[in-house]
């Protein structure tokens, strides 16, 4: 669309623009470094990357992180949590390992002629592709062991929006299954057999695998997902560039502010030149880049004043709680949550049963995330940020 947009508006007839993609191979090996323990950071335990929604974290996933992965001879395996909000996200997990095994060499070729089409021979374990789930005798370990063991390659297994493991029985129940299977088939030195990637957009709801002791990933660190920095913003600008006119050039730092403004979000980038594009504003470019990415940033800001203005005293006691305790978990009806809620609110008659239903009127809202009991989280970070910003001086 915006291809069309530049097209049209700047662009000198005939040119064709490629997609615009930057990659950071770099970050790619110091990752992979890391989960074979062999990096400055030890991720063998497990590697946890939080950054906010629409930065760019699935692209780097999927366009530099598995193509760093094979080159090493490892076997990527990438699931979505996302992808399908409707299933259970522990069988999303173990239909990704089903189809990784199902695409390994030799496995269905065998199995056409043993057991049918639909069916893979693996040894004692036969796996029904036409239903969800491993056999009952199989589990998530044997899965996993027999995939490094067929394909003769260490595996990693890459969960993108893992969070959303928490919002059944089952995803955290998959979650303590995962780490046994770290435990039982990392045994040995060298490189790891199995090497897990967590990614989720926000770093409190993430913390919830690692945090206490009764969480999957105990004792794990979240590492805080690098944005794309000035080195995109040039490549971009580049691009850009390329196709207007000489005179009415982009900067980088000029392109570099505007991307800050927009907090590192590529799309929105490319939307606000695409909006300076269909409004034919195509004179003096940086001056207009700069008023949009302002305009942008305010918007975002000014919904979330009118929104949080919109609350009651206890949903605002609620937040303001809930962002202080951000990076520790915030135990809503603890002693010290309520005497904190009563002191705001300037009211000594708040109850537990006054704090549920405004964490479940702000659940409903689409500010807080509570996928089940015991894990509370606002659901955009955006929220502290600015929170944190305007009203908490
Ligand atoms: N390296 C990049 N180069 C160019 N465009 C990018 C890059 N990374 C991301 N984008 C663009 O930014 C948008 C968001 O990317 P992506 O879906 O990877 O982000 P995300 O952090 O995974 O988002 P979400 O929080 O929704 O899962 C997409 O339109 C994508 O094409
Ligand atoms: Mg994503």
């Amino acid at each position: 669309m915006l291809y069309c947009i530049i097209h049209h508006k700047f662009i000198s007839k005939g040119v064709y623009m490629s997609q615009f993609s930057f990659h950071r191979p770099t970050l790619a090996q110091h990752f992979c470094d890391a989960l074979s323990g062999i990096g400055i950071i030890d991720a063998r335990s497990g590697m946890f990357l939080a950054a906010p929604r629409r930065v760019g974290k699935s692209t780097f996933l999927r366009e530099d992180m598995v193509p760093e992965i094979k080159s090493r001879e490892w076997l990527p395996v990438y699931v979505d949590l996302w992808a399908n909000r409707d299933a259970d996200p522990a069988i999303l997990i173990v239909e990704s390992i089903k189809l990784s095994l199902a695409a390994l060499d030799g496995v269905v070729t065998k199995t056409a002629r043993s057991v049918g089409l639909d069916k893979i021979n693996l040894g004692a374990f036969v796996l029904d592709m036409t239903k969800a789930g491993l056999p009952e005798s199989m589990t998530i370990t044997d899965a996993l062991e027999k995939l490094t063991s067929i394909s003769n390659r260490s595996v990693v297994l890459i969960i993108d929006e893992a969070q959303h493991a928490l919002k059944t029985d089952a995803g955290i129940s998959l979650m303590f299954s995962l780490k046994a299977a770290r435990d039982h088939l990392n045994k040995s030195y060298g490189i790891p057999k199995l090497m897990l990637v967590f990614t989720g957009s926000h770093r409190d709801k993430l913390a919830h695998l690692v945090l206490k002791r009764d969480q999957p990933f105990y004792g794990a660190n979240i590492t805080p997902f690098p944005l794309l920095d000035f080195d995109f913003a040039a490549a971009f600008t580049k691009w850009v560039n390329a196709n207007l006119a000489e005179n009415n050039h982009l900067s980088p730092d000029a392109v570099f502010d505007a991307f800050k403004l927009v907090g590192h979000r590529p799309e929105m980038l490319r939307s606000i030149i695409g909006q300076i594009a269909i409004n034919g504003e195509s004179e003096n470019l940086p001056a207009i880049l700069k008023d949009k990415a302002r305009e942008f940033h305010d918007q975002v800001w000014d919904d979330m004043a009118s929104e949080f203005a919109s609350l009651t005293p206890i949903q605002k006691a609620v937040i303001h709680v809930m962002i202080s305790k951000r990076g520790n978990s915030y135990p809503p009806f603890a002693d010290e949550s309520m005497s904190e809620y009563r002191k705001i609110t300037g009211e000594d008659s708040v109850s537990t049963t006054t704090v549920q239903t405004a964490i479940e009127s702000l659940r409903d809202r689409g500010l807080v995330w509570n996928p089940s009991r015991g894990y509370y989280a606002l659901e955009d970070d955006g929220l502290a940020e600015w929170y944190l910003r305007t009203c908490n001086k």
